[in-house]
């Protein structure tokens, strides 16, 4: 039986701290002068992608190629999407060349689920809508672990426009599964509706975000895909929600800020805070690779063999 990778929600914490060692191996690997593995010699990865990426299609194109398979890139602009092809029809069209692993991201929720039950290939989500990025997460809490050795206990603030972040709703789900504490502060406007229900706080102010806090995750304040009015102006943002160096004071003696990146300088995060020795979003870059080959790696085995 083939191996998807749509949600956090799908595995137990067991699983994402398997996942995690099997994703330290992969760095110890690639660290050395030759990188490559042949772990996936003679499988196929595809990476479709309906929206813009730099990080997340990168790294599984590398994180494929370091495991020894072959990769195909497709992004919407030079595939015959543009001449009105569906997107079942795409991705039964990859899945009869024999691709073993389809990744997708997509700009609607639910997408990944739907071309998993049409097609063959393991499929990954690479993000779909406001829903899920679930790898992000996994890369998030794969840093964090390294930082801290564990993720039981440790107070996350994840800060800014919550409501639009897939990154988010990812790792609210992985780090409560991982026993940490997730804390959430955001302007009203861009709270997600039912964030009550979910298991973080949600600050009032950003002390309470801040004060205790070990890890700082910073969001980016999506433009693309904002209506007007959510926040009266881009330098009120930054001055009342955005990280800066005197918030980052109130936080517990060797906290770290993250980024999920691309990141607005300047908007949710100041120059310096981003700049300094404290934000880990180079790391996070390599995390994703040695997380994505643990979750090829993962997903190419087979269902029986747990990861
Ligand atoms: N963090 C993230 O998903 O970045 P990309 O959009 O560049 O893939």
């Amino acid at each position: 039986m083939k191996r998807d990778f749509l949600a956090l929600a799908q595995i137990d914490s067991s699983q994402i701290e398997r996942l995690l060692k099997r994703a330290a191996f992969m760095e110890d690997k690639i660290s050395g002068e030759f990188k490559t593995l042949d772990i996936l010699k003679g499988k196929s990865v595809v990476t479709l992608f309906y929206e813009n990426s730099t990080r997340t299609r990168c790294s599984f194109e590398l994180a494929a190629k370091y495991l020894g398979a072959q990769t195909v890139g497709i992004t919407t602009g030079g595939s015959s999407v543009k001449k009105g092809e569906s997107l079942i029809d795409t991705a039964v069209t990859l899945d009869r060349m024999k691709a073993d692993v389809i990744v997708i991201r997509h700009s609607v929720a639910g997408a990944p689920a739907l071309i998993a039950k049409h097609v063959g290939a393991s499929v990954i989500n690479g993000g779909d809508g406001l829903h899920a990025h679930p790898t992000q997460a996994l890369l998030d809490m794969y840093t964090m672990q390294k930082t801290f050795g564990s993720l039981k206990g440790l107070e996350v603030a994840i800060v800014g426009d919550v409501k639009h972040s897939r990154v988010a709703q990812s790792n609210i789900v992985g780090l409560a599964k991982m026993g940490a504490k997730v804390k959430v502060f955001a302007p009203n406007t861009l709270m997600p509706k039912g964030i009550q229900n979910q298991p973080c706080k949600v600050c009032k102010n950003a002390k309470e975000a801040f004060e205790g806090s070990d890890v700082i995750m910073g969001l980016r304040i999506q433009l693309e895909r904002q209506q007007k009015g959510l926040f009266p102006s881009v330098e009120e943002y930054s001055r009342f929600y955005g990280v800066s160096m005197e918030r980052m004071a109130m936080c517990n003696k060797g906290a770290i800020v993250m980024h999920p990146g691309p990141a607005n300088r300047g908007i949710e995060i100041d120059c310096d805070v981003l700049d300094s020795d404290m934000c880990l979003k180079d790391y996070q870059v390599t995390g994703g690779v040695v997380t994505r080959m643990a979750l090829l790696e993962w997903c190419a085995s087979s269902a029986e063999t747990d990861c």
